[in-house]
């Protein structure tokens, strides 16, 4: 998912109720939250807590040990950089560097204009024409500096187009 939803506490605990009795419902269900909302609200927390009969700080222990979940809105746009083998070899971390720099951020955090998120990815099948990265839903392949830029380009010129 690429960009937050609206959430209510009602939405939050009809996902909670569905898969609470599950054995090892945590990860299912902010798995679920953080696919239908986007990412994990602080209320999120207390309403699973109160649920599975769990402290907060267990269910922030859950939400800290896997770096999968955020408890940030995403920006509009997801960038994930693959970080896997066949990347590495044909210039990944420059290009990761590359990104890091031209965006201001780091893995898991977004732009201040929350245009942009950006995530690590471990192989997106794409390895015959690495370096890869997916933007939302979308693969692209053998991307150099200069093509991730125009991808950049592209995507700001979309969203300055629907305003
Ligand atoms: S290693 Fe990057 S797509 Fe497979």
């Amino acid at each position: 998912m690429s960009s937050a939803t609206e959430w209510t506490a009602t939405s939050i605990q009809s996902i909670i109720d569905r898969l609470k009795h599950k054995p090892g419902a945590m990860l299912p269900i902010l798995h679920a939250i953080q696919d239908e909302v986007g990412y994990i609200p602080e209320q999120a927390v207390s309403q699973i807590a109160d649920s599975l009969l769990q402290t907060r700080a267990e269910v922030h222990g859950v939400i800290s040990f896997y770096h999968h979940f955020r408890t940030t809105p995403p920006g509009r746009h997801t960038i994930e950089i693959c970080r896997a083998e066949a990347c590495q070899a044909m210039g990944c971390r420059s290009l990761e560097q590359h990104a890091k720099t031209t965006l201001g951020i780091d893995y898991h955090q977004t732009t201040a204009d929350r245009r942009f998120s950006m995530e690590a990815v471990y192989c997106l099948g794409n390895c015959a024409t690495a370096p890869s990265i997916r933007i939302d839903d979308d693969i692209h392949g053998r991307v150099s500096v200069d093509k991730f830029d125009a991808l950049l380009a592209d995507y700001q010129k979309q969203m300055q187009e629907a305003g």
